[in-house]
């Protein structure tokens, strides 16, 4: 049994989002006039009686593959892919211009083991001769022998996907690196939406990678308008995503995996841009702490990232307001949070808002500026964002430090989440944070309740913010 019917959709040609009806404007993305009419024909069977059986293994007799990790011979990136490359491996690099994703395909192209194979390096932003340049200058810093070099990298100027598969076939190189992904053309002539031309592109070089066993690295450029025909419309095809990460004026960048098929997400790779390109941070804690400030308003704390406790410091500045809603900004924290936070300070503690003809009275009385009448701006030092509510109470104690002027000691660390009620939960792995940063010769610790911690002089646990402040001296 079966019948076909002829449908009308309409497809945009931006973001390739679909709609039933017509409209002036792209329903997904926003794009104007972009929606176009395309005719289906849809063979309606029913779908039990299409198929032929397929064959079933039992899970008891299938063999789990103990496939070598091919390493790309940098420490970081190994690591965030959880040991190194898979054969066939597609991975996708996505990240901000300017940020170092070209570099960092580059030094991994310069060390990746090559086993007398080449290196496809296949380029449609850049010429061959800036790309050479690049490589040369990143080969010179790292001590590579330039003539080797040369002869262990092969550059194709051309991004249609079916050239530059079938280079990959004529060649087999060790790895094939695309830069990047949105530059890709394919033969195929259907007028078809941006995305859907660059899913089709992927699925091709992708095809070939899982056929040949060649690992292949592509970029993807995350533009200002997120997900039109950005590396979120290639997720679903890839293997693993990495995203580059950082702030395009400090100089750390991380390398974080979004998705892995192979290994764990939450590792996270530390680097810092250089004039001899990205080198990598074996000891984070150590350089986020280089520089600390003496002044009011700093403290350091832990946070995890993956497996891997890190040693920042958050700095609060308060001051005076000038409007009639005080100002809170964060930068490398979110700012939801912080109002939050600021609640459950101003609530569990006396620095309750008062208006400014007697705030200079409040101060008298325990020295407190009020956070009602204070801008309050959050300052995560080396440009690094927090994700984890562990450093609540660091935040908490810098603001009321830059509230009372009065600094907190060097050595201290302190860690935990804030409930609501102004109480210390414990956060994950507290051990480890402590353990990381005694290496650091940090010899005050301020932490959570938590049973999985064993006591020592130094561990002051609190139960919520008021004994925190109080051992402090800032209540
Ligand atoms: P690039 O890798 O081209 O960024 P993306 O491919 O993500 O757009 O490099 C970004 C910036 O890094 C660029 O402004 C120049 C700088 N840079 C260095 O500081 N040192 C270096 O050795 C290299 C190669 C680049
Ligand atoms: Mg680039």
């Amino acid at each position: 049994m079966s019948s076909s019917a002829t449908k009308t959709i309409f497809t945009c040609s931006r973001c390739g989002g679909q709609s039933l009806k017509w409209a002036g404007r792209c329903g997904e993305c926003g794009g104007w006039g972009t929606l176009n009419e395309e005719r289906r024909t849809e063979n309606r069977e029913k779908s039990w009686e299409i198929g032929q059986p397929g064959k079933v293994v039992g899970l008891e007799e299938i063999e789990i593959s103990t496939e070598a990790r091919l390493q790309t011979g940098i420490n970081e990136v190994d690591r965030v892919l959880g040991g190194g490359l898979s054969a066939g491996a597609v991975i996708l690099l996505a990240g901000e211009p300017g940020i170092g994703k070209s570099t960092l395909v580059a030094q991994i192209a310069n060390s990746f083991p090559r086993n007398d194979g080449k290196v496809l390096y296949v380029s449609g932003e850049e010429s061959p001769s800036q790309i050479k340049e690049r490589f040369l200058r990143l080969s010179q810093s790292n001590n590579l022998i330039a003539q080797s070099l040369n002869r262990s990298i092969a550059f194709l100027p051309n991004t249609n996907a079916e050239t530059i598969v079938a280079t990959t076939v004529h060649l087999r190189p060790t790895l094939v690196i695309v830069d990047s992904a949105q530059t890709l053309t394919s033969n195929d002539s259907e007028d078809r939406g941006a995305v859907t031309k660059l899913q089709a592109s992927v699925a091709l070089l992708a095809e070939a990678a899982k056929k040949f066993s060649i690992p292949l690295l592509l970029i993807g450029q995350v533009t200002k308008n997120l997900d039109i025909a950005g590396p979120k419309s290639l997720e679903h095809l890839v293997d693993v995503v990495l995203s580059f990460e950082g702030d395009r004026s400090g100089a750390y960048r991380l390398l974080r995996a979004q998705k892995n098929r192979f290994g764990p997400t939450d590792e996270i790779g530390v680097f810092t841009m250089t004039e001899a390109g990205l080198r990598e941070v074996a000891n984070p804690s150590a350089e986020f702490l280089g520089v600390r400030s003496q002044a009011p308003g700093s403290v350091a704390t832990s946070i995890l990232e993956g497996t891997r406790p890190l040693l920042i410091e958050i700095q609060a500045l308060a001051s005076k307001t000038h409007f009639p809603y005080p100002e809170r900004r964060a930068a490398g924290f979110d700012t939801n949070r912080l109002n939050l936070l600021l609640a459950v300070l101003e609530e569990t503690t006396r620095l309750r808002g008062r208006s400014p003809a007697r705030s200079s009275l409040a101060r008298d009385d325990h020295d407190y500026r009020s956070i009602a009448f204070s801008d309050i701006h959050l300052n995560v030092t080396s440009g690094f964002k927090i994700r984890e509510p562990a450093a609540d109470l660091a935040v908490i104690l810098a603001v009321a430090s830059s509230l009372t002027e009065k600094p907190l000691p060097q050595n201290l660390l302190a860690f935990g989440e804030v409930g609501l009620g102004g109480e210390l939960r414990p956060v994950r792995e507290s051990t480890k944070r402590i353990q990381e940063a005694r290496k650091m010769q940090f010899i005050t610790f301020l932490a959570p309740p938590d049973p999985s911690l064993k006591p020592f002089d130094e561990l002051h646990v609190c139960a919520n913010i008021h004994e925190a402040l109080e051992f402090v001296g800032l209540v």
